[in-house]
C-alpha cells in the first residue's frame, strides 16, 4: 500500500525505509535500517527528486504514482548517480517515456556505465547555477563534487527555500513517521548516527565539504532534505551546518581522551584502564575506552573524529602490529584525520615492531602532535610500569586541560 507524506503544500515524500538491511554499502551496520528519500514536486510541471534503492522499488513506484495522481512526470532530477538512489531510473523512463533526466555530464556517463538502457534522448544537462522553472517552484543547481561522488549536485528551491542535499546531511536512520529531525530527540537519537554517517560516507572528503558549504552559504535555507534519514528545519539547520563545518575541517568536538586498545589476553586492556583512571583523577571528563576487536570500525572512526586526544594501545603480533589495530589506524588515516594529539602504549612478550609501526603512521608533524613518552609493557603491567603510565597520564591531561582554559 502506498505511503506518501506531505512535506509542503505541493511537495511529497515518496521514499521508504529498508529495516532489513544489515550493512549499508555492505560495510556499515545500520541497526535500525535506513531510508531512501525521494520527493515529488507537483507544480505546473512535475518533478521527481531522485529515485531509491532496489530493495524498496515496488513501494516507491506505487508512491510516485500516488503522488502524481494521474499526471505524467516531466522531470527526474538526479542529484547523485549511486545505485542506492538510481536503481529505478530505467523503470521511471519506461513508465514516463517523455521524462527529462536532469543531471550533469558525469551523471549521464555514470548512468551509461551502470545501466544498459539508452536514455540519451531524455537527457537534460544542467551546469552550475542553472535554473529549472517548474511554475511556482524554480530549482537552482549547485555542483558539489566529491560530497561524496564526483557527479553530486544539490538543488535549491527558490520558492520554499528547500535544499535538496543529496547524500550530504544524511543519517543512518529510517523514517519512523517523523519526516524531520526537529520532531525527534536529535541529541539522543540522531546525532551519533548522523556523525557516524558523515565520517564513514563523506569523511574522506573534508575539503570538498568545506567548499560545498561555502557555495551553500549563498542560500537562505528553511529546510534540508537529504537522501537518507529525516530532514532538517528550524534551528537544527544552523546546528547541522555547524557540525558539517567542524567535521569537514576535522576539528574535534570533545576535548578528552579516546583510548583504543587491541588486547588478546587482557593485559593491554589493564594498562589502558589504569591510564584512564589516572586521567580521570587529574580531572579529565568524558574519557572513552574502546576495545577495537569487538567494535565495528565505523563506530571507532566516528569517535576518532570526535575526540581531541587519541591513545593507541597495541600489541606485538607475529612480529608486527595487532592486525585490527593496524586496520583501525589505516582507515582513520585514509579518512584524512588530522590535528589530533596522539599517544601510544605497546605490549609485547618477546619483541616486534608494533610501536614503530604505530609511530610511523603518525610521524607527520604537520598533521599530528605526539603527547608523552610511549609506554612499553612486557606481557603484563607490573609495579615498574606505573611510573611511565602516570607520566603519560600527566602529559595527556595537561594537553587536554591546558586547551580548556
Ligand atoms: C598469535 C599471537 C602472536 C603474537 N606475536 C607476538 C610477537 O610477534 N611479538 C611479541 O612480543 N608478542 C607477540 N604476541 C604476544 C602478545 O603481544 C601478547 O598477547 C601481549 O604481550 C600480552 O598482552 P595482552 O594480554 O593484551 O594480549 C603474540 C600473541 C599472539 C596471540
Ligand atoms: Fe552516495
Ligand atoms: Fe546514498
Amino acid at each position: 500500500m502506498q505511503n506518501i507524506r506531505k512535506v509542503t503544500e505541493d511537495i511529497y515524500w515518496v521514499g521508504a525505509s529498508d529495516r532489513r538491511l544489515a550493512l549499508f554499502e555492505n560495510l556499515f551496520p545500520v541497526n535500525r535500517g535506513i531510508s531512501y528519500n525521494s520527493f515529488v514536486i507537483l507544480d505546473e510541471k512535475t518533478a521527481l527528486m531522485d529515485t531509491v534503492d532496489s530493495s524498496i522499488t515496488d513501494l516507491f513506484l506505487e508512491n510516485v504514482e500516488a503522488a502524481l495522481a494521474g499526471r505524467t512526470l516531466d522531470y527526474l532530477v538526479i542529484h547523485h548517480m549511486e545505485p542506492d538512489h538510481c536503481a529505478n531510473i530505467e523503470e521511471i523512463v519506461r513508465r514516463y517515456p517523455e521524462v527529462k533526466l536532469v543531471g550533469n555530464k558525469s551523471t549521464f556517463s555514470f548512468f551509461e556505465q551502470f545501466y544498459p538502457m539508452d536514455a540519451s534522448k531524455n537527457y537534460y544537462p544542467v551546469k552550475k547555477n542553472d535554473e529549472l522553472n517548474l511554475g511556482a517552484h524554480t530549482l537552482k543547481f549547485t555542483m558539489t563534487p566529491n560530497v561524496h561522488w564526483p557527479e553530486v549536485m544539490m538543488s535549491y528551491d527558490l520558492k520554499d527555500k528547500i535544499l535538496f542535499s543529496a547524500d550530504a546531511f544524511g543519517c543512518f536512520a529510517p523514517i519512523d513517521g517523523n519526516l524531520f529531525m526537529n520532531e525527534l530527540d536529535f541529541d539522543q537519537r540522531i546525532l551519533a548516527e548522523a556523525r557516524r554517517y558523515y565520517v564513514n560516507i563523506v569523511g574522506h572528503y573534508g575539503k570538498n565539504v568545506l567548499s560545498a558549504l561555502k557555495k551553500l552559504s549563498a542560500f537562505e535555507i528553511d529546510m534540508i532534505l537529504p537522501l537518507h534519514g529525516p530532514g532538517y528545519s528550524g534551528e537544527l539547520i544552523e546546528r547541522m551546518l555547524h557540525y558539517y563545518q567542524t567535521w569537514g575541517a576535522y576539528l574535534p568536538e570533545e576535548k578528552s581522551a579516546l583510548l583504543l586498545y587491541g588486547s588478546m589476553y587482557g593485559n593491554t586492556e589493564n594498562a589502558v584502564d589504569i591510564l584512564a583512571g589516572k586521567l580521570a583523577e587529574k580531572g579529565v571528563a568524558n574519557i572513552k575506552i574502546v576495545d577495537i576487536s569487538r567494535t565495528d570500525p565505523s563506530y571507532i572512526m566516528a569517535d576518532i573524529f570526535k575526540y581531541s586526544n587519541l591513545v593507541f594501545a597495541g600489541t606485538n603480533y607475529n612480529t608486527g602490529l595487532y592486525i585490527k589495530m593496524d586496520n583501525v589506524i589505516r582507515e582513520a588515516l585514509h579518512l584524512e584525520i588530522k590535528d589530533r594529539k596522539i599517544s601510544f602504549i605497546r605490549n609485547g612478550t618477546w619483541g616486534g615492531k608494533a610501536l614503530e609501526i604505530m609511530q610511523n603512521y603518525f610521524s607527520d608533524e604537520k598533521r599530528f602532535t605526539i603527547v608523552g613518552e610511549p609506554v612499553e609493557i612486557h606481557s603484563s603491567v607490573k609495579d615498574g610500569d606505573l611510573a611511565p603510565i602516570t607520566e603519560l597520564a600527566d602529559a595527556i591531561a595537561a594537553s587536554i586541560l591546558k586547551e580548556e582554559e
